[in-house]
């Protein structure tokens, strides 16, 4: 099997290559994990040279690096890199895409393409692979990595999947959800599975509820187009809200393998229960907020949410009965990823405790973002009473064990294992098909006239329409964090 790699990229003057993927890489071979031999081939339309993006690439590290950038190194990864003009849907591209590769790679290589373009480009792209032999394994390995959405619905998710196919095994697919290539994500598992203290407690007879919740402070950053005809539910919960909850609700799996890891991933998705139409509107709220409309590239009168809330039920023995609510919103109050396990209130308090005491039981929150860490909320008794007693936290932050610059970014881990050959961090077909049935029937019942769902409206920076407090309260329960209300 060859050892050289070469790295296709197809839409390297766009955006997620300068910002994340060519600084992802060359942190990899600074960091001496991607060996010398190894070579970027930038695919795109525009009428560029090898020096131009050269040039353009490290702006790009530049402007979104926060890492040291060592000189020599840049240098000799710089000289990796070559640009090839071509247009995506022209076949006879490919053919000259081949011939080009055969000059760099001197030999048999193994080749990863890495599909950085907008969705509508997928198949036209891996069809023309299939189509000039460039999907063949002669000698080296060939796999793609496919950047999400993956479709805006089950049945077009079905219909790519069944396109890519044709060309491409299933152990060649790389569907990248950048959530799983976060630290604090991959952590969930080891807190779960590499401690005895949390397990024996984590199902339905401990735990009360569970909230998910990834608030973003941007808004549409450029990306309005996009944006505006997705929404945060095909955006956030189809990919990284939903992985999030599968990993907190999955049984052990038999080995740290691809496929057992994504079994289990897989097991949680089909326990999920399906939200009947006639409940959607009880179950979910879409929420926007103001000024969205006014924003530029933004159809007027859109109904588009950037907001959502949803509570959803794992139907098994594990989790029967326990809600686990997920939220995800644009231009809210701040940046934070955060998965709170809300513990039961212990089954009888023998303390004299004042009439109407708000007792506060146990909570376990994994701060995903930005603060890496997590907290154990419990119950202590303040000195000096009979027995009142007072929430405290036990607290372990990342930066103050492994310093503040230990965790890298997410597209680091990915791009290692896509070229290493560990599908672990990366969606299976099922995965996404799974995920877009239990959120198909939302999002046409949210566009279904007839059904009246609500648009709730959210001032920019608050944590989300008042509607969604409510929400959890209708349930006696309260969003953590509880000291910022909605506005
Ligand atoms: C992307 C979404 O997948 O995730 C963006 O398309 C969103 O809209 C981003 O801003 C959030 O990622 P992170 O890593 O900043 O939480």
């Amino acid at each position: 099997m060859a050892n050289t790699v070469s790295i296709i990229i197809f839409g390297i003057t766009g955006d997620l290559t300068h910002r994340k993927l060519i600084p992802a890489l060359f942190n990899n071979y600074q960091k001496k994990r991607l060996e010398e031999n190894f070579q970027i081939i930038g695919f795109s339309g525009r009428d560029w040279s090898d020096d131009k993006l050269r040039v353009s690439l490290r702006e790009g590290i530049d402007q979104h690096a926060d890492y040291e950038i060592n000189e020599e190194r840049w240098q000799t990864f710089a000289q990796k890199i070559h640009y090839f003009r071509g247009s995506f849907d022209d076949t006879d591209a490919y053919f000259r895409l081949t011939q080009a590769l055969e000059g760099l790679e001197n030999g048999s290589a193994n080749r990863l393409y890495y599909l950085a373009t907008p969705p509508g480009f997928i198949t036209a792209i891996t069809e023309n692979l299939g189509k000039t032999g460039l999907n063949r394994e002669n000698g080296g390995w060939r796999r793609v990595v496919i950047e999400k959405p993956f479709g805006t619905n089950l049945e077009s998710a079905q219909t790519l999947n069944r396109e890519i196919h044709k060309v491409l095994r299933e152990d060649q697919i790389y569907r990248i959800d950048h959530y799983l290539g976060k630290e604090t994500v991959q952590n969930i598992l080891v807190i779960r599975f590499a401690n005895t203290i949390f397990e024996p407690v984590w199902n339905r007879n401990y735990i009360d509820h569970v909230q998910i919740t990834v608030a973003e402070k941007v808004g549409l950053e450029n990306r309005a187009k996009y944006y505006d005809s997705v929404g945060v539910v095909r955006d956030m919960f189809q990919n990284h809200l939903l992985q999030l909850l599968s990993l907190v609700a999955m049984e052990p799996p038999s080995s740290y393998q691809a496929n057992d890891l994504r079994d289990e991933k897989a097991k949680v998705l089909k326990s999920i229960r399906k939200i009947p139409t006639e409940q959607i509107c009880n179950e979910t709220i879409r929420g926007q907020y103001r000024g969205y409309q006014e924003e530029e590239g933004v159809a007027r009168g859109t109904k588009t949410a950037t907001y959502a809330a949803i509570r959803f039920y794992v139907d098994n023995w594990r989790w029967q009965g326990v809600p686990f609510y997920l939220r995800s919103g644009k231009k809210m109050t701040k940046k934070l990823s955060e998965i709170t396990i809300q513990f039961k209130n212990p089954p009888h308090l023998m303390f004299p405790l004042p009439p109407n005491y708000e007792f506060t039981s146990n909570k376990l929150i994994l701060l995903l973002q930005p603060d890496e860490g997590i907290q154990v909320k419990f119950e202590t008794k303040v000195p000096d009473t009979v027995a009142e007693t007072r929430s405290v936290n036990l607290e372990y932050h990342y930066k103050d064990v492994f310093g503040e610059k230990a965790i890298p970014e997410a597209y680091e881990r990915l791009l290692m294992d896509a070229i290493t050959g560990d599908a672990s961090l990366f969606n299976r077909s099922d995965h996404l098909e799974l995920a877009w049935e239990l959120l198909d029937p939302i999002l046409n019942a949210w566009d279904d006239p007839d059904r009246h769902q609500p648009l709730t409206i959210y001032e920019p920076g608050s944590w989300g329409p008042k509607e969604a407090d409510d929400f959890l309260s209708a349930d006696s329960r309260k969003w953590h964090p509880e000291d910022s209300p909605s506005l």
